[in-house]
Parts: C-alpha cells; structure tokens; sequence
C-alpha cells in the first residue's frame, strides 16, 4: 500500500534544519522497524510525504502523524495499493523537489494532483543516494 499526503509546517518545523533532521532521523529508525519506505519533502511551508507499506503499519504511522504538532492540515492525496515500492531503498529519505518543473512559478505542494504530486517524489528520489 502506498499513502500520499500533504501537510503545513507549524512555525519552527516549515523552516529548522535542525527539526527536520530530528523529523527523518525518528522517523527513518521507526520506518526501518516497520518494514516502510518513504520520501519526505518540505517546500515553502508545506510537507509532502509518501510512504509504503503494510496497512496497517501505514495506518498506525497516519495516526501518530495527525497527532504530530509540528504540522497541520494533514491531507490524504492518494491512499491505496500500489503495485510496487517506488520508494523501497529508504526508510524515510529527504526529496529536495525544489528545483522541480512541476513546481515552476510559484506553484505549491498543496496545489498538485496525486498523480502530479507522486511523480515529482520519484524524481526527486532518482538523485537520492542510496546507503551501502
Ligand atoms: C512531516 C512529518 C513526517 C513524519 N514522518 C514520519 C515517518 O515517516 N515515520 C515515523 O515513524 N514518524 C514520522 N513522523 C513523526 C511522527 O509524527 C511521530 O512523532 C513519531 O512517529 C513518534 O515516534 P516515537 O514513537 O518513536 O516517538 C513525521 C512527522 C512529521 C512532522
């Protein structure tokens, strides 16, 4: 299953290094646990995610992410099976999309389609490296 979702950062957590290091790296251990995958993106404010797994480890992470005070808003774009993993060589990576096309003259993450919002993640996941 794969969940896609978008969010607005609270105060500190839409502009900090430091917590969105704190973000992937709880959340890249929690991943690794529960056997899901995912990409994180943060632009302008705003969190696009994607994560991959068994729904009911999906539905779990969704309930602890709508707890979450470091954002709000949280938006399913897309919910459902997916045929493979697009994401599978990461626990939970960092997706710099803000060189994207699809975000070309100020368009915003909350403003994408599913479709639109998946394929820049998977675009931006071709320059993430992958560990050893
Ligand atoms: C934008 C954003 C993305 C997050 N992504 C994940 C994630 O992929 N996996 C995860 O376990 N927690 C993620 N979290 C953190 C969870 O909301 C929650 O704080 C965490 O899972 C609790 O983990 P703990 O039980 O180890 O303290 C994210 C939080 C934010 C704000």
């Amino acid at each position: 299953m794969r969940a896609l979702y978008v969010s607005a950062a609270v105060g500190d957590a839409g502009r900090s290094l430091a917590t969105l290091a704190e973000i992937l790296g709880q959340s890249d251990r929690n991943n690794r646990r529960d056997h899901v995958s995912g990409v994180l993106a943060r632009h302008e404010g705003l969190f696009l995610q994607a994560i991959e797994g068994a729904r009911i480890d999906l539905d779990r992470l969704l309930e602890r992410l709508r707890r979450d005070p470091r954002h709000d808003d949280v938006r399913l774009l897309a919910y459902g099976p997916a045929s493979e993993r697009a994401f599978a060589a990461w626990g939970l990576a960092l997706a710099d999309v803000s060189s994207d096309p699809g975000l070309a003259k100020g368009r915003r993450l909350d403003e994408l389609t599913p479709d639109d919002a998946l394929a820049i993640l998977k675009r931006a996941a071709t320059r993430i490296p992958v560990a050893a």
